[in-house]
């Protein structure tokens, strides 16, 4: 377990500098899923260093799969091919990681081998049954708590695994990657709908290691004759990371960053959208492909933000980013209204309630909603003593609220920061927030 770690934020300041945030943590769970059942050798270049991916890299180890690093973000897997996973002689830890264990659901289904995916209280509190009961229809035998909930208790079914389609009740690329990996093991076609567009992340990626995934408007279909080539991977700068940064940089006065090599695929870019919509500065430079990939420089200067009601279709393209985005509408003139984002509610905190609370804490205007949060904007920020509730975004996102208090803000619970984003501290610093660890 983690030691518990708050932070301190001294208000004002601004944000000056050109830096590269980590690896996109998506991304990064992928290659290691992936590397790890492909017939030879991977390659992984910009993997996150961090607990969520690392959790992954440790399940693979535990499986017998050899992995090498991760040394300067560089990961070398030598893959067992995709029936070569070998059983874990105890249960599979997966700290707080949500994808780990959605999308891992999916993968050890149709093993040969039973195993047991466990979690940290966060992660063994959030719902499983959107992939317990899709994976039961396809014939998997997965036992969880009473509630739904993990630990998971997955008797491997190798073999007999049935193909299916399935329409998702909600748009989640998890849900819809730990079928697909399922399908890769089942009989005959697996196809999958989603009702708005969810990171592609598992797409791309099978595509690049040679296995056929189709897609068919808002459907995408697997089957089990596919094999995984070894490839190499540059896993971009996440977004979400980058997300801080595009906030904290907008915010605050003169202030002028630059966010290198940031993955813009086009189901993560709500962030900027919607910013955009507030009348944020950014540009995006140097666009280019990486193994598949877009990927942009990212400029962004400060800028007068306004209150919007923010579009619905771009809720699941920043789904990760709503804390900062809270920040953002807490400085923006004017009311914020975001609503169809009630899944903020079951990620690593209830990112809804407990951003409401903070931000009231330090006399912000926000009054959560079922699905969404009323912000409004424009009035002092002060200072005070939040809870991020071990939720590392949370975490992050009042310490950029920082850039315009006038005062200092305490953020408790913070050691989960490094779930995700290690240099957060480091960068941010550098960056010019004026942030320290008690
Ligand atoms: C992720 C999908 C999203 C996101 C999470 C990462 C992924 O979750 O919130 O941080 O890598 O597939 P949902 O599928 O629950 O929306």
């Amino acid at each position: 377990m983690s030691q518990s770690i708050t932070f301190q934020v001294q208000p004002g300041g601004s944000l000056r500098g050109e830096i590269r945030v980590p690896g996109d943590k998506s991304m990064s769970h992928r290659s290691i899923m992936l590397g790890s059942i492909a017939e030879g050798v991977t390659h992984v270049r910009g993997f996150l260093n961090a607990e969520d991916a690392m959790s992954t890299l440790e399940a693979f180890r535990a499986m017998g799969v050899e992995i090498e690093g991760p040394v300067n973000g560089e990961v070398t897997i030598h893959g067992v091919g995709k029936h070569g996973l070998k059983a874990p002689t105890k249960p599979l830890y997966l700290g707080n990681s949500g994808t780990s264990m959605r999308l891992l659901s999916g993968l050890l289904a149709g093993q040969p081998f039973d195993c047991t995916l466990t979690g940290d209280k966060s992660l063994e509190s959030r719902p499983m049954k959107r992939v317990t009961a899709p994976l039961a229809q396809m014939g998997a035998v997965i036992e969880a708590q009473a509630n739904g909930t993990a630990p998971l208790h997955i008797k491997g079914q190798a073999g007999k695994l049935q193909g299916m389609h399935y329409d998702m009740p909600i748009a989640s690329a998890q849900v819809k990657s730990c079928l697909l990996l399922a399908g890769m093991y089942a009989e005959g076609e697996t196809s999958v709908t989603e009702p708005a567009p969810t990171r592609d992340h598992t797409e791309r990626m099978l595509n690049g290691f040679g296995y056929p995934v189709q897609r068919e408007g808002s459907t995408a279909k697997i089957n089990n004759q596919g094999k995984l080539t070894a490839t190499e991977i540059d896993v971009p700068s996440d977004i979400s990371s980058a997300a801080f940064f595009l906030v904290g940089a907008s915010i605050a006065p003169d202030s002028d960053v630059t966010l290198k090599h940031v993955g813009i695929n086009p189901t993560r870019t709500g962030i900027i959208d919607i910013l955009r919509l507030m009348g944020a500065n950014i540009e995006v430079l140097n666009q280019r492909e990486v193994g598949g990939e877009p990927v942009a420089d990212l400029r962004v200067r400060s800028a007068a933000l306004k209150g919007i009601d923010i579009p619905e279709h771009l809720v699941p393209l920043a789904i990760d980013e709503f804390p900062v985005l809270f920040v953002a509408a807490a400085c923006a003139e004017g009311q914020t209204v975001l609503t169809g984002a009630e899944e903020l509610r079951v990620k690593e905190s209830d990112r809804i309630q407990v951003m409401a609370d903070g931000l009231q804490i330090l006399g912000v205007d926000a009054q959560p909603t079922k699905d969404g949060m009323v912000v409004r904007g424009g009035g002092n920020i002060g200072g005070g003593e939040v809870d991020s509730h071990g939720d590392h975004r949370i975490a992050m996102s009042f310490s950029i609220a920082g850039l315009r208090a006038s005062a200092p803000i305490t953020i408790k619970d913070c050691a989960n920061v490094n779930t995700s984003f290690p240099e957060f501290r480091q960068l941010a610093t550098q960056l010019g927030l004026n942030l320290s660890t008690l």
